[in-house]
């Protein structure tokens, strides 16, 4: 049984999050599907919520769902993740609070934040350490093996010191983006390092690989694995996927979206969540194509329900 801070998670695997993806659709579908612990939000600028930034509460709001679901802050400035959390713990229905430290992305490190925090560790104990003061909500950190160099060893043991649950570890460095592969041979040294759980992280797009990796870590984040197979989760907690599972997933993708979304933004959804179902699905190259090409939410809505037929179970 994963527990973080006093939340145990019904079962130890997390939707992990992805800007962009991991918004309120995604996280609805996953929790509709289940077999998922904990679904992540996408990244969320600390200091656009402290200052209620209009477009930050939007992408905020959030139905209560079954599973449980942190919301990921990002920032270089302690007094922003403190004030941030602060109005999560006391507005949001969210169930706990992960922080940002993997982030690759230019501007986001030159700001400081993301990965940019782990070759400032005076920075990172401070984020942690004014984060956990300002709220009792169980508390995860997400990062990488270190920025150009491990430091994997140190940073998290610095984010236990300063109060964090959890620790997320994406095993490759801010330098290789997402080359080569993930690290998993440096999980048992982390874990021994560590009193609090840590939830391995990258390059699991199978239930046989994330069953293989679960003996060396105490939960798994999984990313884009769950955009190539939603029902990922499901089946490494045993239960098989028929046909019919694709043709309702592809169905309540495209209804959510629409439900969620206004027409302008329907088409480039539509095509950001289905770009990875190529990888799991053989063959589906030739209607990635078509999706893609496609000009219009209603025609790309179309030939997806096409390609997965509702088929009647036997
Ligand atoms: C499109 C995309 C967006 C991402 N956005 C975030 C983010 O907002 N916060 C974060 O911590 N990681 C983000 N990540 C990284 C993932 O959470 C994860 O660490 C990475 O994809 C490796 O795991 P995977 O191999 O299971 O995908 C993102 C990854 C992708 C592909």
């Amino acid at each position: 049984m994963l527990k973080i801070g006093s939340l145990t998670l019904a079962q130890p695997t997390v939707l992990a999050p992805m800007a962009g993806l991991t918004d309120h659709v995604l996280r609805q579908l996953a929790d509709e599907i289940g077999g998922c612990g904990l679904l992540v939000s996408e990244m969320i600028a600390a200091e656009g919520l402290r200052r209620r930034n209009r477009r930050t509460m939007e992408m905020i709001a959030s139905s209560s769902l079954r599973t449980p679901q942190f919301i990921q802050l990002f920032g270089a400035n302690p007094e922003a993740l403190s004030e941030a959390a602060a109005i999560v713990s006391a507005e949001t229905a969210y169930a706990g609070i992960d922080i940002n430290m993997g982030c690759p992305v230019p501007k986001v490190v030159r700001s400081g934040a993301g990965s940019g925090l782990l070759r400032d560790l005076p920075r990172l104990a401070a984020v942690v350490a004014a984060t956990r003061r300002s709220t009792a909500l169980p508390l995860t950190v997400k990062v990488r093996l270190g920025f150009s160099q491990v430091n994997v060893l140190e940073t998290t043991r610095i984010i236990e010191q300063e109060g964090a649950d959890a620790v997320a570890v994406h095993f490759r460095l801010k330098s290789d983006g997402y080359t080569g592969s993930a690290r998993w041979d440096l999980a048992a040294a982390i874990r021994e390092n560590l009193r609090i759980p840590l939830l391995g992280n990258g390059d699991i797009m199978t239930p046989v690989f994330a069953l293989e990796k679960l003996k060396t870590v105490d939960g798994l984040l999984i990313g884009r694995g769950a955009l190539a197979n939603p029902f990922i989760f499901r089946e490494i907690a045993g239960q098989a996927t028929s046909e019919s599972d694709w043709g309702g997933y592809v169905r309540r993708l495209a209804a959510l979206i629409a439900e969620h979304y206004p027409e302008r933004k329907r088409l480039g959804k539509l095509k950001a969540f289905t770009r990875f179902l190529v990888l799991s699905r053989p063959g589906s190259r030739a209607w990635k194509r078509r999706i893609f090409l496609s000009q219009d939410f209603v025609e790309a809505r179309g030939f997806l329900e096409e390609t997965f037929p509702l088929v009647e179970e036997p």
